[in-house]
């Protein structure tokens, strides 16, 4: 009786505590927010970029160690609370399942294997199905992409061998879209280079669509009496990026993937998740980030393109509630994305903008990278090498800062896979 009571206690108390929080069922629906961008260079407003290397006290970095052990950690902070959200640090590795392997995929160029890796201590709660196939022909461990997609795992290489699931809706030809995404992938391009290429889509994670976090893995990780993140925690970048930490978990333990040797690639709000998988996950070696734009590596503070109110108001769960106090005042964000570049130093970055997006911002683009040169410069690293925008079509990689703005439109195209395996090239051969 004693239970039954503490119960029902408990039932009336959370239902306050949800109806509490929850948005007022009987507010006035919300107008269709428009959206007013700019795209004039001259109207632009003046703005002062935050110091990347003084501290909160006033200290003006000089030093790696000064970097490591007091600012990064600052800036590092300010990024989780304000805009990404807090992710949950995990006490132990979760557990994952190696599903299939294939060793003669692609015609034998390739191993193919898919593993499952759990999300939770719930076996039936949400998990990554992982992709990876790796060259057969190399000798000892290789290096490799981790990219995170949007389509499942069969629109990434035409390869007659995958299994392409039933559509729910029973309709679509079965194999519709198998290697649809073959182009921004580059899967044999990656293999006949000799690294390995990892896939898993995003919404394996969190499904892309506001619902106050009630479905994919947030969930599982609320306290008691907890319905939503707290305004500091993590929203749905936070949870994809830290999906992404998850799978290198998985590919610390494959005896044929160097951990020590493995980019995270992403494109727009997934290019945005690459980024901050790198500053979050130091164990990925170097980051791509493919026209990630506002709130990935472009200024926040030129207000050029796309807006944090722009973002805020179309994406809401994208970051955190307590960046939406951001919605324009962008100088009054205690950091800029600069800052986010910054955090992936000393760690190789390539910048990859695309001439005919403009809504990314592409000079944006390139002043964050140019804006996180001073921390490359403490470890002694060159950035991009250029103070001008670069031309179109011309890659500055000579440093750990890389760019480049590619003809074209908002995609990863075979152009950009080029550069970046040039890139990468630089630091992953033996
Ligand atoms: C929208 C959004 C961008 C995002 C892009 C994408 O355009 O405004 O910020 O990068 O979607 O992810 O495709």
């Amino acid at each position: 009786m004693k239970t039954a009571l503490l119960s029902f206690c408990g039932l009336i108390g959370a239902t306050w505590v949800y109806a509490q929080q929850r948005p007022n069922p009987s507010a006035p629906p919300k107008e269709k927010y428009v959206i007013r961008a700019n795209y004039d260079e001259s109207r632009v407003p003046s703005y002062i970029l935050p110091e990347v290397l003084t501290c909160h006290d006033g200290e003006v970095v000089t030093t790696v160690r000064q970097w490591e052990k007091k600012r990064r950690p600052e800036v590092y902070s300010l990024f989780e609370t304000y805009m990404f959200g807090k992710a949950p640090v995990l006490k132990k590795r979760l557990p994952y399942q190696v599903v299939r392997t294939q060793t003669d995929a692609l015609g034998g160029k390739a191993t193919r294997k898919e593993v499952r890796l759990q999300l939770t201590d719930d076996a039936q709660g949400p998990h990554i199905d992982l992709q990876l196939y790796l060259p057969r022909q190399a000798e000892g461990r290789v290096p490799l992409f981790l990219g995170i997609s949007f389509l499942p795992n069969y629109t990434v290489c035409n390869d007659p061998d995958v299994v392409v699931p039933e559509p729910a809706d029973g309709k679509k030809g079965k194999m519709d879209y198998r290697g649809s995404m073959e182009a921004s992938g580059q899967p044999e391009k990656i293999l006949d280079h000799g690294f390995g290429l990892a896939t898993f889509c995003y919404n394996d994670v969190d499904p892309d669509f506001d619902d106050d976090f009630q479905n994919g893995v947030h969930p599982y990780y609320y306290d008691k009496g907890q319905y939503f993140p707290d305004p500091d925690q993590w929203g749905s970048i936070a949870a994809w990026a830290w999906g992404m930490s998850r799978a290198m978990d998985y590919l610390e333990k494959d005896p044929q993937v160097d951990a020590k040797r493995v980019a995270v690639v992403g494109h727009s709000r997934l290019g945005k998740t690459a980024v901050w998988a790198g500053a979050s996950d130091p164990r990925f070696a170097l980051v791509i980030s493919g026209n990630s734009g506002c709130c990935g590596v472009a200024l926040s503070r030129r207000r050029y393109g796309e807006t944090v109110d722009a973002m805020n108001e179309r994406f809401p769960h994208w970051f955190c509630g307590n960046y939406k106090q951001f919605n324009n005042r962008e100088d009054y964000l205690p950091f800029d994305q600069h800052e986010l570049v910054a955090l992936i130093a000393p760690r190789p970055i390539y910048i990859a903008s695309a001439e005919e997006d403009n809504w990314s911002d592409q000079k944006g683009e390139f002043l964050g990278g140019k804006g996180a040169e001073p921390v490359y410069a403490l470890y002694g690293l060159k950035g991009i090498g250029t103070d001008e925008m670069p031309p179109v079509d011309t890659p500055y990689m000579e440093g750990a800062i890389a760019y480049h703005n590619r003809k074209g439109p908002h995609a990863i195209l075979p152009y950009d896979w080029e550069q970046f395996l040039r890139f990468a090239d630089r630091y992953f051969r033996p």
